[in-house]
């Protein structure tokens, strides 16, 4: 991989085994204690070599690739910003994304986008950061950037950017059920604070914590037992803003999904199914519904952000 060429990184989406949200903190984050868990939902970076004191530019092809903008807000231009002015480089990079990962799904799109633009820069413009170094300039850019850096399953802490790798066995198969819409992920969180504030939800711990049975269900590779623990308190609040998403849920348990719920703060549900012609029967289930404008079926864990070509000049 010479400085003449490029590179390109996949990064997977995330959804939220089990996802515990605490008060709301001075700093406008709240407390979290969540298992992360990648699955085989990705979004391609390729970053190419520009001129000198040419820029950062992107991209981005992929169904929804008008809902992304592609000015300084994108998170893959913060990303490779923030790099270049911490190692104190110019940012002349030409990026082009391929996104597959639902845009404001709460499956950590931008997030990804984020993390592979990291990995992708840092090998080309060979900075020599380490992996702490990348995370911490991963936990600046959101609080799920980390974590796509990372993938597997792992135990997210703090705002969810203190991370501890889980001991998990097996391979799990997802079905992916997208809405036609995003939700707000601070309005969703808004939400939960509202319900709770006048007693629609229940009060939460001041110490969110993460249950027994589902580190046990992981350390195990049972899926059945995995399907009855999984659980979201973000999952009142997106169905607050969303009643629609109770239909997908609906569906999900008629066609006995082992579980079923929101993913992080939604549209997208995800249901764990027991093997892959199960994943077949919900997601034709679920298309046939209504109840979702596409759905797809995945597994997981996989591999966080990972170079996966490097294009010679
Ligand atoms: O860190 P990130 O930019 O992804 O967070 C987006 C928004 O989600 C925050 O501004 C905040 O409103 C909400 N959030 C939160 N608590 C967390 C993570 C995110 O309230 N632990």
């Amino acid at each position: 991989m010479g400085a003449a060429g490029g590179v390109t990184v996949r990064a997977p989406a995330k959804i939220n085994l089990e996802l515990r949200v605490g008060p709301l903190r001075p700093d406008g984050y709240h407390e979290l204690a969540t298992v992360f868990h990648a699955v085989a939902v990705f979004d391609d970076l390729t970053a190419l070599p520009a001129e000198p004191g040419e820029g950062i530019s992107i991209v981005i092809h992929g169904p929804q690739a008008a809902a992304v903008p592609v000015d300084a807000s994108n998170l893959a231009v913060r990303a490779a910003r923030l790099l270049a002015e911490r190692v104190g480089i110019e940012a002349d990079v030409r990026m082009q994304l391929h996104k597959q990962i639902p845009v404001a799904g709460g499956m950590a799109g931008g997030s990804a986008d984020a993390a592979a633009a990291l990995v992708a820069c840092d090998a080309l413009w060979h900075t020599g950061l380490d992996r702490d170094q990348l995370h911490e300039l991963a936990a600046e850019l959101g609080s799920d950037v980390p974590f796509s850096l990372l993938g597997g399953t792992a135990i997210g802490s703090g705002r969810g950017e203190r991370l501890t790798p889980a001991l998990a066995r097996g391979e799990y198969h997802w079905v992916v059920a997208l809405a036609d819409h995003g939700l707000s992920t601070p309005a969703v969180y808004a939400e939960i604070d509202r319900l709770r504030a006048t007693g629609q939800a229940p009060q939460p711990l001041e110490e969110p914590e993460i249950g027994d049975r589902l580190m046990q269900a992981l350390r195990a590779g049972d899926a059945e037992a995995l399907g009855a623990c999984l659980v979201n308190d973000l999952q009142p609040a997106a169905c607050s803003l969303d009643p629609s998403l109770e239909r997908a849920l609906d569906v999900g348990r008629k066609v006995g999904a082992l579980g079923g719920m929101v993913s992080g703060s939604g549209p997208t549900t995800v249901f764990l199914a027991r093997d892959s012609s199960h994943a077949l029967d919900l997601a034709v289930a679920l298309t046939a519904s209504g109840a979702a404008v596409d759905v797809r079926r995945s597994f997981g864990p996989v591999a966080g952000a990972r170079l996966v070509e490097a294009i010679r000049s």
